[in-house]
């Protein structure tokens, strides 16, 4: 099996569910040790990890809300001590509260752009240092509300526009180091989150067939963020791939019925 992530330590923030999960079993199924991160559901992560240890490769999980700085450095301190090393940082763990801007208040914007963008800062920070002589590669998840308006996404769009900018900085500051810096942004992808935020009516249904004939799907992005971590990659820095099937070139098309030719 072509296993060329054998031997590299990944850290996938927000990976016991959804998109980070399968992020997690995509490395995990190239040789990639992983670190599961979580904040709130401990058994889904315990259960990512055990999947992903069926693969063969070390794994830890680690409970830390990326949103609180100290929460992080405890993060990085057990990473530290446990391995003295890490080659990859995947920056997906996300929250955020859908209101319009007229709508969102201090807490509401404090909270999101915590946990959205401040934590790519912090976790760049110290995983920067565990990557020392190794290179390594950091890539963040962002979604298509950082460049376009989506109902009810004003904050959380905002966050991501924060995220894809620090993208290009930390690209050039750590070019140096050898660290590939990248993001992908992907159209609506129907995990648990969306799904409960639409039947709660938190956010209109954004669920529709990209011109491609389906929705993005986990694995579309988790198989580009395996070849952003890959070396096949390394002339790739501080860009933010689109994964939406081109819906964003294509707004005024009819999209096709899912199947059709
Ligand atoms: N779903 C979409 O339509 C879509 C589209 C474009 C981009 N994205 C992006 O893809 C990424 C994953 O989204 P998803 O749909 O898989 O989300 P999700 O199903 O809501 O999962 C969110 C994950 O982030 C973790 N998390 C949330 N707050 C955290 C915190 N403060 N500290 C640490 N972990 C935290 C959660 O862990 P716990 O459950 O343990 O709290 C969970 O594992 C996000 O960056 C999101 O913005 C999603």
């Amino acid at each position: 099996m072509n296993q060329p992530l054998k031997g590299k330590l990944a850290l996938v923030t927000g990976s016991g569910r959804g998109i980070g999960r399968t992020i997690a079993l995509k490395l995990a199924s190239q040789g990639a040790d992983i670190i599961v991160n979580f904040f709130r559901h401990r058994q889904a992560a315990e259960k990512t990890a055990e999947d992903i240890q069926a693969m063969g490769v070390k794994t830890k999980v680690i409970r830390a809300n990326v949103g609180d700085p100290t929460k992080i450095d405890g993060m990085f301190d057990i990473i530290g001590n446990d391995f003295g090393y890490l080659d990859i940082l995947i920056n997906n763990a996300a929250s955020g509260v859908g209101r319009s801007a007229m709508d969102v208040d201090v807490k509401a914007w404090d909270w999101t752009m915590d946990i959205n963008a401040k934590a790519l800062l912090l976790c760049a920070q110290r995983a920067s240092k565990l990557m020392e002589g190794r290179g390594g590669k950091i890539v963040s998840i962002s979604s298509l509300g950082a460049s376009f308006v989506l109902p009810t996404y004003a904050v959380v769009g905002v966050s991501k526009a924060a995220l894809e900018a620090l993208t290009r900085y930390l690209a050039i500051e750590l070019a140096p180091k050898s660290i590939c810096v990248n993001a992908v942004a992907a159209s609506a992808v129907e995990t648990e989150a969306l799904k409960f935020y639409i039947k709660e009516q938190l956010m209109p249904d954004t669920r529709q067939p990209t011109p491609v004939g389906r929705m993005v799907i986990p694995e579309d992005i988790a198989n580009l963020v395996a070849f952003l971590c890959s070396e096949e990659a390394f002339m790739i820095r501080g860009q933010t791939i689109i994964i939406d099937g081109g819906t964003s070139i294509a707004p005024f098309l009819a999209v096709r019925e899912e199947g059709s030719q």
